[in-house]
């Protein structure tokens, strides 16, 4: 099933939006992919590339939080090196037995059941925290 960001999952936070839309166009492709049974440079390149983006897609959504004093920080960063320790085991797991099904289905599970849930779950709490903090502006450049 294809994973598309749908707009009620705005954050209110114009970068982070984008790269939630970003990142679902990366997983998408990432499961295109491995369904079309690509080879394993081009599977392992889009994991490492998932990777880093992920890495700093989470720093930012981090500045974010602290910026604004989010109360929701420490679970939310926790939820965020969780997702990183399944990235580096899915990254092994294909380097020691290739695209194979099973590896399909966790990735979905995973990686796009886990960006869906918490996206809509959790990056959400971001547009609370926003709106509390209204006058006090994020900088958020990179
Ligand atoms: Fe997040």
């Amino acid at each position: 099933m294809p994973i598309r960001w749908t707009q009620d999952l705005t954050v209110g936070i114009e970068a982070i939006d984008q790269q939630h839309q970003r990142l679902f166009e990366i997983v998408d492709g990432l499961l295109a992919a491995m369904q079309a049974g690509k080879g394993r440079a081009e599977v392992s390149k889009v994991l490492d590339f998932l990777n880093e983006y992920v890495l700093a897609h989470f720093a930012l959504e981090e500045r974010a939080m602290q910026e604004m004093g989010d109360p929701n920080y420490a679970s939310h960063k926790g939820e965020h090196d969780g997702f990183v320790k399944t990235i580096e085991r899915l990254k092994r797991l294909h380097e020691e037995g290739g695209a194979r099904t099973a590896l399909v289905i966790e990735v979905n599970h995973r990686v796009c059941g886990w960006l869906r849930n918490h996206i809509a779950k959790t990056d959400v709490t971001i547009r609370d925290a926003l709106e509390k903090h209204q006058g006090v502006v994020v900088s958020l450049a990179s």
